[in-house]
């Protein structure tokens, strides 16, 4: 009898391809400005704002980790904070630096990547990455080189606050698993490639750079959502 060969499925190899090849500054491209602002709104906005201010200080150095076009970091630094922003996009950078030219403001704008962050050891008290930027973090190897760039930028004492997607059970997510936590689905009809984590995966993930800080993993309500907020103190 002919031996059955060791499953090989093109459904899966299909899907580990697009894995290996998904880039979101290809996606970011794509969706440009007017389509990142087609997917919130004012109030969304303003919520965030609302959410982050408690942690926030005017004599505070704050880095906005893929900031995208700016969408808070401009009206925090019109309200004063000394906040910079960073980026892999580099259309999303330049609309950033247009903006905050329109505005009078001084806010510096840099092109880079979460996973190598182009600042020097202990330069800002807080570090924000907000509205699932952290998620295209695809392996956890490169969420732990994430999570120490930023642990490595912050001063001691400083605060990492990283916003994510909550995946309770009950929340419909609609698209295809690639691996257990990566998510292709389409947005504006475009593909896109997310890694989701629940409480218990980040706290996992937090807990690999336990020597560095102290961490907590919670559920925020942010712009009308449950979202998943993770928490690191530089020690
Ligand atoms: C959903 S947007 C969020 C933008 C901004 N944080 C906000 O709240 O409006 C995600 C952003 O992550 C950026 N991004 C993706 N991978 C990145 C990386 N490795 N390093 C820095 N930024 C990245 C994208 O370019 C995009 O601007």
């Amino acid at each position: 009898m002919k031996k059955k060969l060791p499953g090989f499925c093109a459904r899966e190899f299909l899907l580990e391809r697009c894995f290996m090849e998904y880039d979101p500054k290809k996606f970011y491209e794509q969706i440009g400005v007017q389509g990142m602002v087609s997917l919130t709104s004012k109030q969304k906005t303003a919520s965030y704002l609302k959410f982050l201010k408690p942690f926030l200080q005017k004599d505070f150095k704050i880095l906005d980790i893929g900031c995208g076009y700016g969408r808070l970091t401009i009206p925090l630094a019109k309200e004063g904070h000394n906040i910079e922003g960073v980026d892999l996009s580099p259309n999303l950078i330049e609309e950033a630096k247009l903006r905050a030219k329109k505005e009078n403001l001084d806010v510096a704008f840099k092109i880079g990547d979460m996973r190598s962050l182009p600042y020097k050891d202990d330069s800002f008290d807080v570090v924000i990455c907000m509205w699932s930027t952290f998620s295209y973090m695809l392996t956890v190897e490169d969420q732990v080189k994430a999570l120490e760039q930023m642990a490595r930028v912050l001063t001691k004492g400083g605060i990492a606050i990283i916003d994510l997607p909550s995946t309770e059970k009950n929340q419909t997510l609609e698209g295809t698993f690639i691996r257990e936590n990566v998510l292709k689905t389409k947005i504006l009809e475009i593909e896109h490639v997310v890694y989701l984590h629940t409480k218990e995966t980040a706290t996992n993930l937090l807990n690999q750079i336990k020597n560095i800080g102290s961490y907590e993993v919670k559920y925020e309500n942010i712009g009308g959502a449950r979202r998943l907020v993770l928490f690191f103190k530089k020690s």
